[in-house]
């Protein structure tokens, strides 16, 4: 099994890459000439790493990197200082999931490629009845208006959600969820939901990178956990005590 992963050198792509490298797992990365990935990973036989700007990579060139892996993992994220916020890319996330689906799509595998999309719960599952208060509702209108990296992560989980769909030959997708995140040296207990269960703004829950990358590399790896999430954009929260 090989995963391209995209955001590989970010605080939850690395641990993303470094459990599927424990499962036994194949990797393929593209980082930025400037990223700072793990020295180790440039010894390791099953990591591949392509040095590339995922915004200048054609499609002719995703469907080459693409062309051995069976599934695309995404932890992708707008840099948080001001160029990485408000400068461009806007559409960072967004335009890397559409590069991707249209080379899968040129490649047109037998086998649907699983894609695995690293969200926020600040983005509702539109295909289910996702109620928020009045006051979020506000709140994050603002921040949409604000703040350019929401939309961008909107605009990607709906790309998989409206273009790709649940009935897609060559695609299947997941877009997980997290809530806030927090950064923790073990994977810990966490529980999964199909929408957020607390109020994303007012009573926020944690969730630990590395967790979310447990569960992203879960989701690659085994079937029936894919089976049952397959298509849904599930919320990820770290078990409290
Ligand atoms: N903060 C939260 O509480 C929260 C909650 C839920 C979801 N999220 C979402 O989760 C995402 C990932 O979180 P994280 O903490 O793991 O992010 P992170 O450490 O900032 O990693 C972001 C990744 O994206 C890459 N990247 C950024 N700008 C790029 C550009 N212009 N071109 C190419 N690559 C670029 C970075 O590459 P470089 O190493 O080269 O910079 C890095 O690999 C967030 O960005 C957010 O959308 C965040």
């Amino acid at each position: 099994m090989k995963t391209l992963v995209l955001g590989a050198s970010g605080a939850t792509g690395k641990l993303l890459v470094e459990q599927l490298l424990s499962m036994g797992h194949e990797v393929k990365v593209i980082v930025r000439p400037t990223a700072t990935i793990i020295d180790t990973w440039k010894n390791k036989k099953k990591i591949s790493i392509i040095e590339a700007n995922i915004s200048e990579v054609s499609v002719e060139e995703m469907r080459d990197y693409l062309s051995d892996c069976q599934s695309v993992a995404s932890c992708l994220g707008h840099n948080i200082t001001m160029k990485g916020m408000f400068g461009k890319p806007r559409r960072l996330v967004a335009d890397a999931v559409e590069l991707a689906c249209k080379a899968i799509e040129q490649n047109a595998s037998d086998t649907p490629v699983k894609f695995v999309l690293m969200n926020t719960t600040g983005n509702r599952n539109r295909d289910l009845n996702e109620s928020i208060a009045f006051g979020e509702k506000l709140l994050i209108g603002l921040i949409r208006l604000l703040v350019p990296p929401q939309v961008d992560n909107e605009n990607a989980a709906d790309f998989l959600r409206v273009n790709i769909g649940q009935k897609h030959k060559q695609i299947e997708w997941v877009a997980v969820r997290p809530d806030s995140l927090i950064d923790n040296d073990k994977v810990s207990e966490y529980e999964l939901y199909a929408s957020p269960i607390r109020s994303i703004l007012f009573s926020p829950g944690k969730t630990s990178r590395i967790n979310v990358a447990n569960f992203m590399s879960r989701l690659i790896a085994e079937k029936d956990l894919w089976t049952k999430w397959k298509g849904q954009m599930p919320v990820i929260y770290n078990k409290e005590e």
